[in-house]
């Protein structure tokens, strides 16, 4: 099984207790992460969304997000579209979010038209994704001139702090043995801090994105630098 194949399978076997299993391990921070930006990005867009498109899915819960902060913004948002290539994720999101499209797709190869989407959004997907650059391409091919791509991702970095040490034993001692313990299975949580440390850096991902000719909007890092938020637009 080639890599890319080997990580699909392991969300597809954890898809059951993902979301439980999300919400207990980030101490549930990861709401606010996700609230703020969504909430950013359609301040910045302050438009109606005719489309909105979220890859690497899973459950489903980053739109339900952008549903509640559009709310509360007051803007509408036509069509939904989740894709993610883990059937049994897609599964869960078709009965949690009612109302949106949910298709099987990989972030290099997305199922949607081009110029199509306000806004492209990705959370915690990005670091699964082996053919980042074919990503990119995907990403600015779907999105209207104008449009705004949104990723939320832990990013590798040095770890100097004794904050950045205390949140990698966290991440490499408490998280795998919990997540073991609830998902029953041993590689999804040991995968997670070895694929962070494996990953770019903040700085190598704002070069990516340029290359690929987005323009940069905004890189904030959330809670010690644990999540990092990228907003960048695909020129006018
Ligand atoms: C950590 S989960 C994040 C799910 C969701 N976005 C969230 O915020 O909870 C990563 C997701 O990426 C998906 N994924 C893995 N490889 C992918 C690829 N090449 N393209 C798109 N999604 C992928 C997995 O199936 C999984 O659902």
């Amino acid at each position: 099984m080639d890599k890319q194949s080997g990580i699909i399978q392991m969300f597809n076997d954890i898809s059951p207790t993902y979301d439980r299993l999300n919400r207990i391990l980030s101490f549930g921070v990861d709401r606010r992460w996700r609230r703020s930006a969504c909430e950013k990005a359609l301040k910045l867009y302050d438009k109606p969304l005719a489309h909105l498109v979220d890859v690497a899915t899973g459950t489903g819960d980053l739109i339900l997000f952008w549903r509640r902060a559009a709310g509360r913004l007051g803007l509408s948002i036509e069509k939904e579209s989740g894709i993610d290539p883990a059937v049994g994720m897609l599964e869960i999101a078709r009965k949690k979010v009612e109302g949106a499209t949910f298709l099987e797709g990989q972030a290099a190869a997305l199922p949607i038209a081009d110029q199509s989407a306000d806004i492209v959004s990705i959370s915690y997907g990005i670091r699964n994704v082996v053919d980042l650059e074919g990503a990119m391409k995907e990403f600015y091919r779907v999105l209207k001139p104008g449009g705004l791509l949104v990723i939320l991702e832990f990013m590798s970095h040095e770890k100097k702090g004794l904050m950045d040490r205390l949140t990698l034993f966290y991440m490499k001692r408490l998280l795998p043995a919990i997540g073991r313990l609830i998902s029953k299975d041993p590689r999804a949580y040991t995968y997670l801090p070895e694929s962070i440390e494996a990953f770019l850096s903040s700085e190598q991902m704002a070069d990516k994105l340029q290359a690929a000719g987005f323009e940069l909007v905004q890189i904030h890092d959330e809670t010690f630098k644990i999540s990092t938020r990228f907003i960048a637009r695909k020129p006018q």
